[in-house]
């Protein structure tokens, strides 16, 4: 048994895949069950030479003692957790809750917006919501019917759903800001809006209750290093202050955000990634080629049996 093998302690017990992208895993750790609060965040090692990522904890059980995780497999660690992570195998690292939890008390009607991948860790906001007596109104978006995962999820704990697609084949046509609009002609006495997704995204959403002087909180996801207020990674501009969203958030007041600046950092490394990734998938290929040519050399197991 190798090094990191030996060291592995966070059994990974359920998968799922939502798309060729998208998946879920649950994982054993009864003591972070036991203290994660919705808007919180982990951060992942997969091995012990892999690089630290935030995952929010998109759904915990108490009493199961796990939490969950939805992953977009968008880069090398995410691509290489989709690969690896299977029920049965082992996280190396997984560190947290992290992050100042939301705050779900004393309003009486709320709507929870997710956006694509974003469904995920608004999920936990929706139940504890509505856990608190308030009115839920779900609004989800994606780009299309097949990608449309946790429907049930949320149709348990909201009081209405507004799907929407951007093709139309479910749901509404258009994006989650329309559903938005959609809520608040409806609902003149929302107390807040609540949006997780792509950060054009959460910039649409605040846009459309601005007007209305409805209160916004997003969920900022800038790159993080250490997750601890101590590299200066993670920071963002709110308002006229700098925050760091691994400590001070990561909900914020969306009509504050600065979300150019928000993107301009998230953009940054994307040489690097690029990099990243290509030396990854050639490393996975290059492995293939090798264990081919060693099944070529290899005596045919079948040859004494067949008596070749
Ligand atoms: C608080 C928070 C919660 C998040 N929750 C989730 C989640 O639940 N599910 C999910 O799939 N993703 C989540 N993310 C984003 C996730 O951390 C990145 O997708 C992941 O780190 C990408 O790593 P990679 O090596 O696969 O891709 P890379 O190619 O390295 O990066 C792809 C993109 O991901 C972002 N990214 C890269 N490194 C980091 C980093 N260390 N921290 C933050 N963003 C990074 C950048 O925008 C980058 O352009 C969250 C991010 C934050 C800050
Ligand atoms: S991730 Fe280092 S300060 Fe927030």
């Amino acid at each position: 048994m190798s090094g990191s093998q030996r060291a592995a302690r966070f059994e990974i017990l359920d998968r799922q895949d939502f798309s060729d992208v998208t998946y879920s895993l649950v994982i054993r750790h009864p003591r972070m069950a036991k203290a994660a609060r919705p808007g919180q965040f982990v951060i992942v090692m997969l091995h012990e030479y892999g690089e630290r990522i935030p995952l929010t904890i998109a759904d915990f059980d108490r009493y199961a003692g796990t939490v969950t995780l939805v992953i977009q497999a968008v880069g090398k660690t995410t691509k290489e957790m989709q690969q690896t992570c299977k029920a049965g195998s082992f996280l190396h690292a997984l560190v947290g809750p992290m992050g100042v939890p939301s705050s779900l008390t004393g309003r009486r009607k709320v709507i929870c917006v997710g956006g694509g991948l974003g469904v995920a860790p608004i999920f936990p906001q929706a139940r504890g919501f509505k856990e608190n007596g308030a009115y839920v109104i779900g609004v989800l978006g994606f780009r299309t019917r097949r990608l449309i995962f946790w429907q049930d999820k949320f149709e348990a704990c909201c009081d209405e759903l507004i799907l929407c697609t951007d093709d139309g084949s479910a749901g509404i046509k258009g994006f989650v800001s329309d559903g938005v609009k959609r809520a608040i002609d409806r609902h003149r006495d929302v107390d807040e809006v609540v949006a997780i997704g792509p950060p054009v995204m959460m910039r649409a959403c605040a846009e459309t209750t601005r007007p209305h002087a409805i209160k916004t909180v997003v969920s900022l996801n800038p790159i993080m290093v250490d997750g601890t207020g101590m590299c200066g990674g993670c920071r963002v501009r709110v308002g006229d202050a700098v925050k760091f969203a691994c400590v001070d958030g990561p909900d914020f007041d969306g009509h504050q955000v600065d979300f150019h600046d928000l993107m301009m950092r998230l953009g940054r490394y994307a040489g690097q990634e690029k990099t990243a990734v290509q030396r990854w998938s050639e490393n996975c290929r290059m492995k293939e080629a090798d264990l081919a040519a060693e099944l070529l050399e290899a005596a045919d197991p079948f040859d004494e049996v067949l008596g070749g």
